[in-house]
């Protein structure tokens, strides 16, 4: 093995830097080559590589975000285009691909395996939401982020008894909801959409009538705009409506997030080296383990980290 690629794919997530240097940092040990894909899968398509090089990346594990860019690009589903893609990496002498991202890049992973392309994935997404992995890299900065910012709102909600509803990321995963609400004390966290009961909501406030209260709003529960409708529209209170967005993703990883994708990116290159392909990796009890990629992608096991 001579040459690898690595792409980051979907929304960035903090460490995605760490486990380029991670990637890196192993295949130097092993005299291989790194080109980084620009903007993800789409990078491969352009031919637009870059060689990456320990010197460089040990300067950016402290940086959130991805240093190669990450763009969406729905049209690798298509089975030509993929095709187009193992096409391109052989052209490069490129011997095997490491895809950091979430659970639509294990996709793409998948289908160039399928190609016959020797491809391993790295778990890179603030939602927590990829089956049979105790956590993904960028979620524990995320939430850090998430609580940073409610924790702020409430000295100031304390002081007017506003009522806040906050939402935060995730898609359809309620992690991030749950654990920012923990965190903070919240009055209410609405992790799922069946957790969404006006009257239950509507008791609590009641019943912290006069105080100041903050409700945490997954964003695939429920939007703080419509969160603000439906409690304005059948009761009194008044709503402070919020919605936290990207400066969730934003910012310095967390020393976990700077570890663990050093520590993944490093297996990354070890699965590849090994002859394995289709495999993603995941954490189980602290321990970073080899998973197929399928069988993650067909699963539905996806607890949320903690039960609440
Ligand atoms: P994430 O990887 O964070 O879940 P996306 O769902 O946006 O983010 O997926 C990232 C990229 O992965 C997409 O822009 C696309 O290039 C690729 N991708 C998503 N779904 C598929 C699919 N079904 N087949 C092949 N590639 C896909
Ligand atoms: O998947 C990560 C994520 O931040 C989700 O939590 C959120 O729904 C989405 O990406 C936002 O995407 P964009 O940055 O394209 O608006």
């Amino acid at each position: 093995m001579k040459k690898l690629a690595v792409i980051t794919s979907g929304g960035d997530s903090p460490g995605m830097n760490a486990a380029l240097f991670g990637v890196v940092k192993e295949a130097a040990r092993h005299e291989i080559q790194v080109f980084g894909c620009v903007n993800g899968y789409i990078g491969i398509i352009k031919e637009e590589f870059m060689l990456l090089t320990e010197s460089e990346l040990f300067k950016v594990i402290d940086i959130g975000g991805t240093i190669l860019g990450t763009q969406r690009f729905p049209g690798f589903a298509d089975k030509d285009i993929q095709t187009k893609a193992v096409d391109i990496l052989r052209k490069h002498e490129i011997d095997g691909l490491v895809v950091i991202g979430g659970d639509g890049s294990y996709q793409g992973a998948k289908a160039l395996s399928q190609l016959g392309f020797p491809v391993a994935a790295i778990p890179g997404t603030i939602d927590n939401d990829i089956a049979l992995t105790d956590i993904t890299l960028g979620f524990h900065t995320a939430v850090e982020n998430a609580v940073d910012a409610i924790d702020k709102i409430k000295t100031s909600a304390a002081s007017h008894k506003h009522i806040f509803g906050i939402e935060v990321m995730g898609r359809e995963a309620s992690d991030i909801a749950i654990w920012a609400g923990l965190a903070t004390a919240a009055d209410g966290i609405i992790g799922t959409s069946e957790d969404w009961n006006l009257e239950k909501v509507l008791e609590g406030m009641r019943s912290s009538a006069g105080k100041s209260q903050i409700y945490i709003l997954a964003e695939g529960a429920i939007s703080a705009e419509k969160f603000k409708a439906e409690i304005e529209s059948h009761s009194e209170f008044k709503i402070h409506p919020l919605v936290l967005g990207h400066i969730q993703r934003g910012g310095k990883p967390s020393v976990t997030d700077r570890i663990m994708g050093i520590k993944f990116g490093e297996k990354s290159v070890e699965t590849l080296l090994a002859g394995k392909s289709g495999i993603c990796l995941a954490v189980h009890a602290n321990a970073i383990v080899e998973l197929e990629l399928g069988k993650v992608l067909s699963s539905t096991n996806k607890e949320p980290f903690l039960p609440y």
